[in-house]
């Protein structure tokens, strides 16, 4: 096993591994080489590139898992939807009728994505760490679909839950069923963890949440449960749907810098936590990197922990900065600190 897959399996590990969300991407200088020859789509979808993307982070920084290099958007395209991206993903047509969501096709496993599983294979044969697979929960892929793309308040889609929830729940059912296949799909071609993003659920109440998110979230995670794989989830800026995260059928889940995480951890009982330093952390001087990465792994110690940020790193972010996060996460013994901090 690894520190990454102890932890994620509950254990409290003797240091705690750490990656970074978003941790492949326009920071680094070596991925920006291969940006400048290929756009985002031909990135994903050959196998070759997406899985040096993918290491490209683990060979400079040493991180203790690899996430695969796709987007959330990735399995969209073969539904019968035209996306690009600018830099985020815009919808060519938004759905904003029944008809749209009922004319969506529901692509069979194999067809969603090859270019995803040759990638995976390609990335087991060569990453000294485990892979985490990933796609974008149910409710956050809708929030895009209907939006039409990123947004300040999504208020089409928040208006579209209340006008039409029934197409909603269609349109949620679909992007389920295509979820289950599509994350069935990596585990079986070697993804060790996977991870669901669920970044914009953190809009809405938790009523709201425990209908349009939660019960397909749970489909989800339990079709997921007979391959073994430890099951990561993330929502940003959602402390307010904490008890309904709890009952989530998942191994861990990633919180964002606004709570720290010993105050958490009852709320989120026997889940592992990931997280939690604000990347905006990042820009600042080392002296601050270190102090703060100390904070959180203190915060941390009161059960199993996965160090990360708490939501994507910054594309302005200096690379040796992102080091020095990573080496002070690794210089921390976090049995002696327990016992220092317990005396
Ligand atoms: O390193 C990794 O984490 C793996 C690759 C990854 C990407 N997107 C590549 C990407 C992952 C895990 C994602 C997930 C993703 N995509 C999420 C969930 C995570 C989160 O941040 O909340 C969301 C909401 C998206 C949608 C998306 N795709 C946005 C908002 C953007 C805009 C630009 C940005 O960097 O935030 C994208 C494009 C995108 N996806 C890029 C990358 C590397 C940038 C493309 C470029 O180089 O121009």
């Amino acid at each position: 096993m690894s520190l990454f897959l102890d932890a994620a399996w509950g254990k409290f590990t003797e240091r705690a591994p750490v990656w970074m969300m978003r941790q492949a991407g326009r920071y680094l200088p070596e991925y920006r080489a291969i940006k400048e020859k290929s756009s985002f789509w031909e990135m994903c979808r050959t196998p070759e590139l997406a899985c040096e993307i993918t290491l490209q982070p683990v060979r400079r920084l040493g991180v203790d898992a690899a996430i695969l290099f796709q987007d959330i958007m990735t399995p969209l395209p073969p539904m019968g939807i035209d996306i690009s991206f600018n830099p985020g993903p815009v919808i060519k047509e938004p759905l904003r009728s029944p008809t749209q969501i009922e004319a969506l096709r529901l692509p069979e496993k194999a067809e969603i994505a090859p270019f995803v599983a040759e990638a995976i294979k390609l990335i087991r044969q060569e990453s000294p760490v485990p892979l985490i697979g990933f796609g974008g929960a149910p409710l956050t892929l809708a929030t895009y679909l209907i939006q039409g793309g990123g947004s300040k308040d999504y208020a089409e889609f928040r208006q579209f839950l209340r006008y039409d929830p029934q197409a909603a729940h269609a349109l949620l059912d679909k992007l389920t069923e295509l979820s289950i296949r599509y994350l069935s799909m990596q585990v079986e071609a070697g993804a060790e963890a996977i991870q669901l993003f669920d970044s914009w659920a953190g809009l809405h109440s938790a009523p709201m949440y425990a209908e349009f998110a939660k019960p397909y979230n749970q489909r989800i995670f339990a079709a997921l449960a007979a391959y073994k794989v430890p099951r990561l989830y993330i929502a940003v800026e959602a402390a307010h749907l904490y008890p309904e995260i709890n009952q989530l059928d998942c191994e861990v889940v990633s919180i964002d810098w606004r709570l720290p995480i010993y105050q958490v951890r009852s709320q989120l009982a026997e889940k592992t936590i990931q997280g939690n330093l604000d990347p905006a952390i990042l820009l600042a001087p080392k002296e601050v990197i270190t102090q703060e990465t100390k904070r959180v792994l203190e915060e941390g110690l009161g059960g199993a922990h996965i160090f990360n940020l708490g939501h994507g790193i910054f594309r302005q972010t200096d690379p040796d900065h992102a080091k020095h996060m990573i080496d002070t996460v690794k210089s921390f013994d976090r049995v002696k600190a327990k016992g220092l901090v317990l005396k």
